[in-house]
């Protein structure tokens, strides 16, 4: 039910061009955890998506946490994400996300998890 509310409130964002605030977009690190995931997101779902995030991560010779900022520069909404981090080599990964480039394919692949485009 929530998620079907997330995804009409950002195709309404993107419609009328309203930032969205993204916090705690990485989840905590759970995405950079060898596909662990909280139990609030557990589900057969959330686990197929969450394989495929990293099987694309893999691809690009990144990691899940670099591509869901990717992503999130990339979206179609404009986005303004919230992230924390507790060391400088964790930091370092996030802002190198910048330089990740996602493909066309990447991102109809992300679009199909987040059912947004
Ligand atoms: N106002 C609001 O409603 C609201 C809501 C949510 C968050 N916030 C604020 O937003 C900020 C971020 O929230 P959050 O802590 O939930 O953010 P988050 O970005 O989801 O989680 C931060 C944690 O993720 C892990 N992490 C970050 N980068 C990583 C990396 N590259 N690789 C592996 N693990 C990584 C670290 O956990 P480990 O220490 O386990 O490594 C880090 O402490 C906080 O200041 C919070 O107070 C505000």
């Amino acid at each position: 039910m929530q998620k079907y509310a997330t995804q009409e409130l950002l195709v309404y964002c993107k419609k009328e061009n309203i930032s969205v605030l993204a916090y705690s977009p990485l989840l905590g690190g759970y995405y950079n955890r060898s596909g662990e995931l909280p139990s609030a997101y557990s589900g057969d779902e959330s686990e197929a998506n969450l394989k495929e995030l990293i099987e694309i991560a893999r691809e690009l010779g990144v990691t899940p946490n670099q591509v869901v900022l990717a992503w999130l520069r990339e979206s179609s909404f404009p986005s303004i994400p919230i992230i924390a981090a507790s060391t400088s080599n964790q930091l370092d990964e996030n802002l190198n996300a910048l330089q990740v480039e996602l493909t066309r394919d990447n991102l109809n692949r992300l679009s199909t998890l987040g059912q947004v485009r």
